[in-house]
């Protein structure tokens, strides 16, 4: 028998005690870092980082925010990154970094993978990024998909996972000739008008946009987490749904929304698919983070559930552009058939640039190298390893925090902004103390010479070696040893 690991996540954390966590994370007075370090912390941006404050700030006469992407770091300013390589970053003014943002996820080979880039620049030096003709590597990256995952019988590559969501409930309510489709609350499809509500936080609703119409929202519901059988839970809003038109798709993350951000049970999937099946709703997974991340199978690979459909972004394109596409029952997918016309029973998807020869290659090249080098498990030793390092640190500092992980996706909760109840009568205060608490802790860590996603999200690759992963722990403890209350 062979005992090589195909799956980045090596055990399921008790969910209960992560939510008691949660709990008591949100219902305790905030840590953020003492005054005095963070003036310090703030003096390395003035001091080390010059050319990316000059450029940032120029960017921002033309550029909303000064900078063209939301998962960029903001405060004090943004870095201007100049070289990526493996598991560190450089910015303009030569100051290197650990990289746990790795661009939001896609490269779990670590970052400007030679081997892959390679790869793409010979299919650019034949035919350049785009003919807008077939090109044989959209047929091997489907194929590739199709091996690891079976239950990807078809597949539809797209321009980003904002596009494939979009699809996927478009060809869901043409199959099903319903409308409804229900989400969990907190967690995030990308951002079509659709799709935008009850985004990060549940119960947040139209919160995280303006400029959306609320008719375009009548036919998109949440429910919270883990509330199967509840007064509002899956069950009750599928039953509701049976006399007002059916249900056409439920929607989820795997891990739970938000990237696993509000943890759902082990049991989570199993229980949706069978309601699904009961309602006759389509069942949809957006392995959007989770698709190879989690390992070549995907979440439903780990889960052993076979979803309807499949959303991809991030990895399918291995870290390069254009990374989106819908996959999943052939029935299903055939009513993407392309050609102009089609009548009624034919979903309409397009793109100019979708499934690009460049965007194909480096996808299926990317998932090639990541079967030869088992890099998704590798990436996940490496999250177990920063997990378990970080947790020492939190119980040894007595702080309130706490850090889980499932494989390659960590959550480092020190300020719980993700966690807030909507219900409070206090959310927006908190919300707001808490947020700038994010930024700090961000920032800190930046200083230290650490990327993370918004200061709680860590994604790690298989370029984190056991050096990094020691590095990157000693950085942390330098700033968590700086909360306040501490010693
Ligand atoms: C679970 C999930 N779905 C969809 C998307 C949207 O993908 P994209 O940013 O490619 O539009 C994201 C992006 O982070 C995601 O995490």
């Amino acid at each position: 028998m062979s005992t090589t690991r195909t799956y980045a996540i090596s055990h399921w954390p008790d969910t209960d005690e992560l939510i008691a966590k949660a709990h008591r994370l949100v219902a305790a007075p905030p840590r953020p870092i003492r005054r005095d370090k963070m003036k310090e912390y703030l003096a390395y941006f003035e001091t080390r980082c010059a050319r990316s404050k000059a450029s940032t700030t120029a960017a921002a006469k033309l550029i909303p925010g000064g900078v063209q992407h939301n998962l960029a770091f903001n405060y004090p300013f943004p870095l201007n990154i100049a070289r990526a390589d493996g598991a560190y970053l450089w910015d303009v003014d030569g100051n290197r970094y650990i990289d746990f943002l790795q661009a939001g996820g896609p490269t779990v080979l670590g970052s400007n993978y030679a081997p892959v880039r390679e790869r793409v620049i010979e299919v650019l030096n034949q035919c350049g990024p785009v003919t807008g003709l077939f090109h044989e590597y959209e047929y091997k990256l489907a194929e590739l998909i199709n091996r690891h995952m079976p239950h990807v019988e078809m597949f539809r590559m797209l321009g980003s996972g904002t596009e494939a969501c979009m699809a996927a409930i478009r060809a869901a309510r043409n199959f099903t000739g319903r409308s409804k489709v229900i989400k969990v609350g907190g967690a995030y499809h990308g951002w079509s008008d659709q799709l935008v509500f009850g985004t990060r936080i549940p119960g947040s609703g139209m919160f995280e946009s303006a400029g959306i119409p609320e008719s375009t929202l009548q036919h998109t519901q949440e429910f919270y987490p883990n509330d199967i059988d509840g007064e509002s839970g899956l069950h009750a809003l599928l039953e509701r749904n049976k006399s007002d038109g059916g249900t056409a798709a439920v929607m989820v993350e795997p891990l739970g929304p938000e990237s696993g951000s509000r943890p759902v049970q082990r049991d989570f999937n199993a229980r949706v698919r069978a309601l699904c099946d009961e309602y006759g709703a389509l069942l949809v997974f957006d392995e959007v983070v989770t698709g190879f991340r989690s390992g070549l199978g995907g979440a439903q690979g780990f889960f052993g559930i076979k979803p309807d459909l499949t959303v991809f972004g991030k990895c399918i394109a291995g870290g390069f552009p254009a990374a989106g596409g819908v996959g999943g029952r052939a029935d299903i997918m055939k009513t993407f058939a392309a050609g102009i016309g089609g009548g009624q029973q034919k979903t309409l998807v397009g793109g100019t640039l979708s499934a690009n020869p460049l965007s194909a290659a480096a996808g299926y090249f990317a998932i090639l190298e990541m079967e030869r080098t088992n890099a998704p498990v590798l990436a996940g030793r490496a999250g177990d390893k920063l997990c378990a390092g970080l947790h020492s640190v939190i119980e040894e500092l007595g702080l309130p925090f706490f850090v889980y992980n499932h494989g390659s996706i960590l959550h480092l909760e020190t300020h719980g902004v993700l966690l807030l109840d909507v219900s409070d009568p206090e959310f927006f205060p908190k919300l707001s103390q808490r947020r700038k608490i994010a930024e700090e802790m961000g920032a800190a860590y930046s200083a230290e010479g650490i990327i993370t996603l918004a200061g709680s999200r860590l994604y790690t690759s298989m370029a984190d070696t056991d050096e990094v992963i020691e590095q990157a722990v000693a950085g942390f403890r330098r700033v968590l040893e700086n909360v306040e209350g501490v010693r």
